[in-house]
């Protein structure tokens, strides 16, 4: 089994994530982490509870700071008031744990026996604060597969939410050394879900799909609202799920990343220089490009069901 920690700010997307997760025993969740993001960390962490506690799932969780590194936080315009609005959740069955995030990645990484993989599905803040005050744990960490960035933007034209709530971290991470396989938005546009889809899971039956079906008819609504898509909506955290479920369902390229910190127009962006043509070909990550769409929803359907 993979040992993962998920890094997560749930908001919608981020609950099918750890969804995905719980359902697959090729992955051991040693732990979740909550950064702020789609919403407060009051608010992210509260969502990240109900959501465990719904698939029955207890692993250790703590939260990190209510601000990121680069400043305050804008919670997405997707998720709605509580970060996960349309979803009718149990109350959080466990308490979190008595510790930072940052000190709860520290303490699963120096415990677990072989590297972990992280999966930061927010801003990654947490992540930049761990390997910068806690460098000698780095060799603990086999990859970072994260969901952030692209060739294009969301919340501006260059730049994504993840990685535009947090630069200065996106650069830290970006730079670590550490090899990361990053599913932005290039991938994560493709990776919709439709209504149609939708209903399959909610005639899965039990209790977690009808939650899911709930949770994803709000969260298309408001992407069709907002204008993310005209029809469907994008699921863009339980691609690294996936990914390391079945990496044969998505393709991509090796590049070198860095990340805007100091730009007007392009605050937040990730520069992507494929091949690292411009790096000397160096090259810091994996950008996956491409996804089996259909695919990608049987797989996720597949696993809903063993709830
Ligand atoms: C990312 O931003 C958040 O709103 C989603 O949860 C996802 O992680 C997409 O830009
Ligand atoms: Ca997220």
């Amino acid at each position: 089994r993979c040992p993962i920690i998920i890094d997560c700010d749930p908001g919608h997307d981020d609950a099918l994530a750890l969804l995905l997760a719980g359902a697959s025993e090729e992955l051991e969740l040693l732990g979740v982490t909550v950064v702020a993001g789609n919403q407060t960390i009051d608010k992210t962490l509260y969502n990240a509870l109900r959501v465990l506690t719904l698939a029955g799932l207890r692993p250790p969780v703590a939260a990190g700071a209510d601000t990121s590194l680069s400043g305050s936080i804008t919670p997405s315009n997707l998720m709605g008031e509580t970060g996960l609005d349309g979803a009718v959740l149990p109350e959080p069955g466990f308490e979190p744990e008595d510790m930072t995030a940052v000190e709860l990645l520290a303490k699963l990484l120096r415990e677990s026996e072989t590297p972990v993989t992280v999966v930061p599905l927010g801003p990654l803040t947490n992540i930049a604060v761990l390997l910068t005050g806690w460098p000698a744990l780095r060799s603990k960490i086999r990859q970072i597969v994260l969901m952030g960035g692209g060739t294009f933007g969301n919340i501006t034209p260059a730049a994504e939410f993840n990685i535009l709530t947090d630069p200065v971290a996106g650069d830290v991470v970006f730079r670590s050394g550490i090899p990361i396989v990053m599913l932005g938005l290039d991938v994560t546009y493709k990776a919709l879900i439709f209504d149609e889809e939708v209903e399959q899971i909610r005639n899965l039956g039990n209790p977690v799909s009808i939650a899911v079906a709930e949770m994803m008819e709000f969260y298309t609504r408001q992407s069709v609202r907002c204008g993310y898509t005209t029809e469907g909506a994008h699921l863009y955290d339980p691609c690294t799920i996936a990914w390391l479920l079945d990496p044969t369902l998505f393709s991509g390229r090796k590049a070198h990343v860095t990340v805007e910190t100091s730009g007007v127009q392009s605050h937040g962006m990730t520069v992507v220089d494929f091949d690292g043509k411009h790096s000397d070909g160096r090259c810091n990550a994996e950008i996956i490009m491409d996804i089996e769409r259909e695919r990608f929803i049987k797989l996720l359907m597949e696993r809903l069901a063993r709830y």
